[in-house]
C-alpha cells in the first residue's frame, strides 16, 4: 500500500501526522488492509521519533473510533474508573471498587487480560469461584445501577485497534513510547464510558517507569486525553520498589484485599487505595472533596460497609466468597543469610518468581494457576535473624517451585543499619492545574 508506505517514510523522517493519517493508519490496521509488518515499521517509527501531544490525541481519537463507544450515560449517575500502570502485588482495585461503591458513588471497570507477574484484576477475580467476568452490557449496566459497582472484561467490540497494536507493540519492541501508551489506556477509558478516572502511576525498580519524571509526562498525556473528552482525570503517583502487600498472586492477593476490607491488613496497601478513594469521590456527584472523600473511605473500611459491599458484588457477579477457603499448594520457603535488617526487596524479582510459579502470563494464551504465587513473611525494615523465614512461594510443578525459589531467594537484601522509610505516595496532578 503506497499511502501507508509514505506515511511510515513521513514519520521516520521526523514529521508530525495529522488526523487523517493517523486515521487511515489505524482503520487499515483494524479493517487488514495495513499489514503487520507495515503497521510495525510504523509504530517503530513512533516509538524513535515519539508522538507530539497532537498526535497522541488525534491517535487516541483514532483508536476510541475504531470500535463501540459505550454510553453509559443511562445509568445517569458518573461512572468512576480507575487504571494502574502496572505494579507487583498490586491487588488495590479489589479494595477499591467496592469501597467506592460502600460510599455512594459507582465504579465500573472493563478491564484486559494483559501481560504481568500475576495476572490482571479479572484474573484475581476469577481465583473466586463461579465469579464471572463475562458480562453481555446490560447485565454491567443494571449491575451498576444496583450495587454501584462492576468489573468485567473488556468487549471486543471496544477499540479493537488497540488489541492489534497492542499485541504487535508486545513483540516488536514499541511498548515503550509515551505516546502510545497514553492513547492506548485513554483510549479504552473513554470507550468504555468511564466519566472519570484515577490513574494510579507506579515509579520505581517494580514499575515500567524509573522515575517520577516520566511517569508525569505520561500523566500529562493521559490528562491531556483526558480534558479533549471531557473525562476528569486525576493522576496519582505512587512509589513501587518494594512489592504492595505482603502478598503476589492471585488468590493470595484477594485473600489479602479482604484483610483491608476488613479494616485490617498491610498499611501500604491501605494507604494507596484510601488515596485513590479520596480523589476518586471528589470526582464524583457526591459533592465532596478529597478529604471528605478519604474520611468516608476510611469509615467504611472501619464499619465493615466496605467489605459487606464485596461480599454482595461477588454474590452478584457469581463468586462464592469464602475467606481463606481455596486448596494451598506446597511451598519453598526462602530464609535468611544472616541477621540484620531488611533493606531491599526486589519487587521486579519476587515479580518474576510469582509468574514462574504460575501466578502470570508470559505469553497472552497462557493460563495463570490462581492458587500460585508469593507470600512476604518479612517487609522492608523488618529485623531479622539468620535462618527466618522471609517468603514462601507456592506452585503446583515441583521445577518450577524450584526454579522461582531461586529467583525469590535474590530478591532480599539484608544489611546492618535499619533502612530509611522511603515515601510511597510520591505526588499527584489534579484535575485542574
Ligand atoms: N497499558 C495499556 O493499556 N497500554 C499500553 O500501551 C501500555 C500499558
Amino acid at each position: 500500500m503506497d499511502f501507508v508506505n509514505d506515511v511510515i517514510a513521513w514519520k521516520r523522517d521526523g514529521h508530525e501526522l495529522d488526523a487523517g493519517r493517523l486515521r487511515a493508519f489505524v482503520d487499515g490496521v483494524v479493517n487488514g488492509s495495513v499489514p503487520s509488518y507495515q503497521a510495525s515499521a510504523l509504530l517503530m517509527a513512533m516509538v524513535l521519533r515519539g508522538l507530539s501531544d497532537t498526535e497522541t490525541v488525534e491517535l487516541s481519537r483514532a483508536m476510541v473510533e475504531s470500535g463501540k463507544m459505550l454510553d453509559l450515560r443511562v445509568v445517569r449517575r458518573p461512572v468512576l474508573d480507575k487504571h494502574s500502570s502496572g505494579g507487583v502485588g498490586d491487588k488495590v482495585t479489589l479494595v477499591l471498587a467496592p469501597l467506592v461503591a460502600a460510599c455512594g458513588a459507582v465504579f465500573g471497570k472493563m478491564s484486559g487480560r494483559g501481560l504481568g507477574h500475576t495476572g490482571g484484576t479479572l484474573d484475581k477475580l476469577e481465583s473466586i469461584p463461579g465469579f464471572r467476568v463475562q458480562l453481555p452490557q446490560g447485565e454491567f449496566v443494571r449491575q451498576l445501577e444496583r450495587i454501584g459497582v462492576a468489573v468485567v472484561s473488556q468487549s471486543e467490540r471496544v477499540v479493537p485497534a488497540d488489541r492489534i497494536l497492542y499485541a504487535l507493540r508486545d513483540v516488536t519492541g514499541t511498548i515503550e513510547c509515551d505516546g502510545l501508551i497514553a492513547a492506548s489506556i485513554m483510549a479504552k477509558k473513554v470507550a468504555s464510558g468511564t466519566a472519570a478516572l484515577v490513574l494510579d502511576l507506579k515509579v520505581g525498580r517494580g514499575a515500567f517507569m524509573g522515575d517520577l519524571h516520566h511517569a508525569r509526562d505520561l500523566g500529562r498525556l493521559c490528562r491531556l486525553i483526558g480534558d479533549f473528552y471531557g473525562r476528569p482525570t486525576t493522576c496519582i503517583f505512587t512509589s513501587m520498589e518494594a512489592p504492595l502487600g505482603r502478598t503476589v498472586g492471585n488468590r493470595l492477593e484477594v485473600e489479602e484485599a479482604w484483610q483491608v476490607l476488613r479494616g485490617e491488613g498491610p498499611e501500604d496497601v491501605r494507604e494507596v487505595t484510601l488515596n485513590l478513594a479520596g480523589a476518586l469521590l471528589a470526582l464524583s456527584d457526591l459533592g465532596v472533596d478529597e478529604t471528605e472523600g478519604r474520611r468516608r473511605a476510611e469509615a467504611a473500611l472501619a464499619d465493615g460497609r466496605a467489605a459487606e459491599h464485596f461480599e454482595r458484588w461477588c454474590f452478584v457477579q457469581g463468586g462464592r466468597w469464602k475467606p481463606g477457603e481455596f486448596h494451598r499448594l506446597a511451598a519453598h520457603q526462602t530464609r535468611a543469610s544472616r541477621a540484620g535488617y531488611l533493606t531491599g526487596v526486589d519487587a521486579m524479582a519476587v515479580g518474576q518468581a510469582a509468574q514462574i510459579a504460575g501466578a502470570g502470563r508470559r505469553r497472552i494464551d497462557d493460563t495463570v494457576d490462581p492458587a500460585a504465587g508469593v507470600l512476604l513473611e518479612r517487609v522492608v525494615g523488618d529485623r531479622v535473624d539468620a535462618g527466618d523465614a522471609l517468603a514462601a512461594v507456592f506452585s503446583r510443578d515441583p521445577a518450577r517451585r524450584a526454579q522461582a525459589a531461586a529467583v525469590l531467594d535474590r530478591a532480599f537484601t539484608i544489611g546492618e543499619e535499619a533502612p530509611q522509610r522511603g515515601r510511597l505516595m510520591l505526588g499527584r496532578m489534579e484535575v485542574e492545574g
